[in-house]
């Protein structure tokens, strides 16, 4: 049984059908714990699914470094096989990257390499695209530059403001999510051939 770490920010929508795929008894992977930059309002699914959680409180830029360190220990408790960023709005350390890569995915709200970074659903909306999308990759130390392990396509509608284009985008991203995992989890991807496949 695969097991997984989620980090998320905010409400925890994508985090809360992640945890239902697991509850299933033939998916194979498990959350295990549930932690955050924040008192996030997302908790309230970890408690829903009796999952524990830990806040590690983010100080600023300048306290990045030791933020990283203390998310390090945090998730060293927990040793995770796999992290997945769920809307963690933080950009995660190098030390962090270093300790558990390949072992980290993210989740985006856009076709990757198109509009990368925190606003990915406005950015699509400003530049006028006719499609975005969602995409599952594997974390480096860039901003959404890893390699793409599944990624689909989501129409942009003339009417669409960045909350219904994001609700559109959101079920695509889940519906990734819990795909890949359970990829992983039964072997059928491998993140450290995927990672070093996009080296060469
Ligand atoms: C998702 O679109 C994620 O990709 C982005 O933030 C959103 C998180 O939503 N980084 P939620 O907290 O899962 O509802």
């Amino acid at each position: 049984m695969l097991t997984v770490a989620v980090l998320i920010s905010g409400a925890g929508s994508n985090l809360r059908a992640l945890l239902e795929a697991a509850a299933l008894p033939d998916y194979p992977a498990r959350v295990v714990a549930i932690g955050a930059d924040r008192e996030a309002e997302g908790f309230a699914h970890a408690e829903a699914f009796g999952i524990p959680r830990f806040v590690v409180p983010w100080r600023g830029s300048a306290a990045r470094a030791d933020w990283g360190d203390e998310l390090i220990r945090a998730l060293d408790e927990v040793q995770p096989d796999l992290i997945v960023l769920s809307g963690l709005m933080r950009l995660l350390p190098p030390a962090v990257v270093a300790r558990y890569a390949p072992c980290i995915l993210n989740t985006h709200p856009a076709h990757l390499p198109e509009f990368p970074g925190a606003h990915a659903v406005r950015d699509a909306l400003a530049a006028g695209a006719s499609t975005t999308g969602a995409s599952v990759i594997v974390v480096d130390d860039g901003v959404d530059t890893g390699p793409v392990l599944a990624q689909e396509r989501v129409s942009v509608h003339a009417d669409d403001t960045e909350q219904s284009l994001h609700a559109r985008i959101k079920p695509v991203e889940r519906r990734l999510l819990i795909d890949v995992v359970r990829r992983i989890a039964v072997g059928e991807l491998d993140l450290a051939a995927v990672t070093s496949a996009a080296r060469t």
